[in-house]
């Protein structure tokens, strides 16, 4: 499926661009943001590489990865990162991330009913999953409150920080999740 656009209330999603790279760099850039995610801050020319990396994916066939730029509806602006990626059987994870300055008012519930509709209407997916850090309340939230359910620990995920992290699973599957948030 490409190009992919939808839309949510106040937020959009759609293909990313080169020149989104300063909007994702304020978010995968920042301290904030990537606190409880799997890597450290990353600099301008490491997300130059990322958009570039997601940009070729978007038009490989068959297309696996589906990273796309959060925007605001009211005027565009690139707020927040999404990504989905198949894996699997009829499966993807999904991540996302929004710039701190625009948490607390709906963008990432917005953003993660999104990428659900895309992964069990668009695309016909049977599970969708995500992992968390334990610490990630903001993350458990908006999980839950998508419908995502929390369903265990993975022992020593990643190695961030210089140290080992758990990740808390969620998952929602096909008959389980309902269109209210999308
Ligand atoms: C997780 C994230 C996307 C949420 O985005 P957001 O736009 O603030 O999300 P929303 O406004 O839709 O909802 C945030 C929810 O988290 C809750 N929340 C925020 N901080 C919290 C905390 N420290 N403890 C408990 N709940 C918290 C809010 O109360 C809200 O829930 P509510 O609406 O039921 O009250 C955002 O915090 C973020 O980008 N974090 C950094 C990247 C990240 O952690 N991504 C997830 C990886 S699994």
């Amino acid at each position: 499926m490409y190009p992919v656009t939808l839309a949510h209330g106040r937020l959009a999603l759609r293909e990313l661009r080169f020149d989104d790279v300063d909007d994702v760099h304020a978010v995968y850039g920042d301290e904030e943001a990537t606190r409880h995610l799997s890597f450290e801050p990353r600099s301008r020319e490491q997300v130059g590489q990322i958009v570039a990396g997601c940009m070729v994916s978007a038009t490989t066939r068959p297309r696996v990865e589906y990273a796309l730029a959060a925007c605001e509806a009211d005027g565009g602006r690139l707020i927040g990162f999404a990504r989905l990626a198949l894996e699997g059987q009829r499966a993807a994870t999904i991540g996302f991330a929004i710039r701190p300055d625009r948490w607390g008012i709906g963008y990432g519930s917005a953003l993660v009913a999104l990428l659900l509709g895309l992964g069990f209407d668009g695309l016909g997916l049977h599970r969708v999953w995500a992992a968390r850090a334990p610490e990630n309340e903001a993350s458990r939230a908006v999980l839950e409150r998508a419908g995502l359910v929390e369903e265990g620990r993975i022992r020593d995920h990643v190695h961030v920080r210089g140290a080992w992290r758990d990740s808390i699973v969620h998952s929602v599957l096909e008959h389980e999740w309902t269109r209210a948030g999308a």
